[in-house]
């Protein structure tokens, strides 16, 4: 891991990674994979970046692709303390059945069921266009126990993430849960690194402790990211991206890599990071201070091909 803060650091020293201060997670963009999307940046249309709520008609005319363009976003009108406190109760049943009847029957009692479609649907539909903006890089959100109740108890989650032009949704693990993606739109550079001594002896002339992996997915190719593993998705192209997850755990968290790692004790990054590399303390602070959100317009020769 340490391998990938040292990425992560060289890329916000070197100006690679766009830097806002918002408080979610960084963006690592070492200069190798800049030049590898460079390579992978077939198309070049112009973009639209402002537009995060153009409607499919009106998204720029891109060769090639058959693209639908993002959706019209929207906020969600549930209360969330109230669909937290549906799940609490449902928690409460025995049986996968019990929760679900009570689920889809009138007043959340179990006993006659719902009818009205509206309702039906109300409790049988997640809508992915309520994703909030995770900063420049786009849109992501995942449906789990807590905003879905009707997860609760099915071992399962989703998520859909809307990328912008070169937008990256960085480094990050879920701890609960392996990741099946799905590309829905454009095409994304995907890549992971699994544990300590995953491929040893390669590891070791990277000076790493786990050999990485990468590859470029295009529409409707899926992949896989193993449980605990550290992931990223990077759209390297000049249109959008969508992406659609499947997680076999309702709830399995996500857990910002560099972002939480900077949460540590200045003593603490500074040992991780090694003595050698010396870190002003105040240094330690820059970096925390300019960490970039989860979705962020990353790689300085994507921006440079797409005109950002
Ligand atoms: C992808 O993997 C190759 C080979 O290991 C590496 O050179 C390259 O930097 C990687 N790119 C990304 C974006 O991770
Ligand atoms: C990190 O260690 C170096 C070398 O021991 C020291 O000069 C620097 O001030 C330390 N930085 C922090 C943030 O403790």
């Amino acid at each position: 891991m340490s391998a990938m803060i040292k990425i992560a650091i060289a890329a916000l020293v070197a100006g690679t990674v766009q830097a806002v201060p918002y408080a979610q997670n960084a963006g690592p963009a070492s200069g190798d994979r800049a030049s590898m999307t460079t390579a992978a940046m077939a198309s070049s249309t112009s973009s639209s970046m402002e537009e995060y709520t153009t409607p499919p008609s009106t998204t720029s005319g891109s060769t090639g692709s058959e693209t639908t363009g993002f959706p019209v976003f929207g906020t969600s009108t549930a209360n969330p303390d109230d669909l937290k406190q549906l799940a609490k109760d449902l928690q409460s049943e025995v049986t996968q059945v019990d929760r679900l009847q009570r689920l889809l029957s009138v007043d959340n009692i179990g006993k006659d069921p719902l009818t009205d479609p509206d309702q039906v649907h109300d409790v049988l539909a997640f809508d992915f266009k309520n994703a909030p903006a995770g900063g420049d890089g786009g849109r992501i959100l995942v449906a789990n126990e807590d905003n879905f109740p009707l997860l609760v108890g099915e071992g399962i989650a989703g998520a859909v993430a809307f990328l912008e032009p070169c937008g990256m949704n960085s480094p990050h693990t879920h701890p609960r849960a392996t990741e099946f993606l799905t590309v829905v739109e454009g095409e994304l550079v995907t890549g992971f690194v699994l544990e300590n001594n995953f491929f040893k002896d390669a590891a070791a002339k990277i000076d790493a402790l786990a050999f990485p992996f990468n590859t470029t997915l295009k529409q409707f190719e899926a992949t896989i990211f193993p449980q605990g593993s550290i992931h990223f998705q990077f759209n390297p192209t000049c249109d959008r991206a969508i992406f659609s997850a499947a997680l076999n755990s309702a709830d399995p968290g996500t857990s910002q890599i560099a972002q939480n790692f900077f949460t540590l004790d200045d003593q603490i990054v500074n040992i991780t990071l090694g003595a050698a590399n010396s870190i002003n303390p105040s240094d330690v602070d820059m970096f925390r201070a300019n960490l970039p959100p989860n979705l962020v317009r990353a790689v300085d020769s994507c921006k440079a091909t797409c005109g950002m």
